[in-house]
């Protein structure tokens, strides 16, 4: 069964938890990467996520090389 882990994360607990999830179980690992970062600002970011969610707008990410139908399973990490 092959896996794949695709996560994001903003101030690296996510990342810690995927390094932890890696430890447990083969996988490989693809990183979202937001085309325009958040600012390091938090107050700033959490202003502008509530903004992106009452607009519904959707960031646009960097391409990621990968071919979802090669993998049985795929684990979505990301911020709540
Ligand atoms: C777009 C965005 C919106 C966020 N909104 C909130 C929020 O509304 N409330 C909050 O407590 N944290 C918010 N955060 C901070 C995340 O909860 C924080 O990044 C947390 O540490 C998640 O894991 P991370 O370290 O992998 O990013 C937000 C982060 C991002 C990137």
């Amino acid at each position: 069964m092959k896996k794949a882990i695709v996560y994001y994360s903003y101030s690296g607990n996510t990342k810690t938890i995927v390094d932890m999830i890696k430890e447990k179980v083969s996988a490989d690992v693809y990183e979202i990467k937001p085309k325009t970062p958040y600012s390091t600002d938090y107050d700033e970011v959490v202003d502008l996520g509530q903004d992106e969610v009452n607009s519904n707008t959707l960031r646009e990410i960097e391409d990621i090389d990968i071919n979802l139908d090669s993998y049985d399973t795929i684990i979505l990490a990301t911020p709540v």
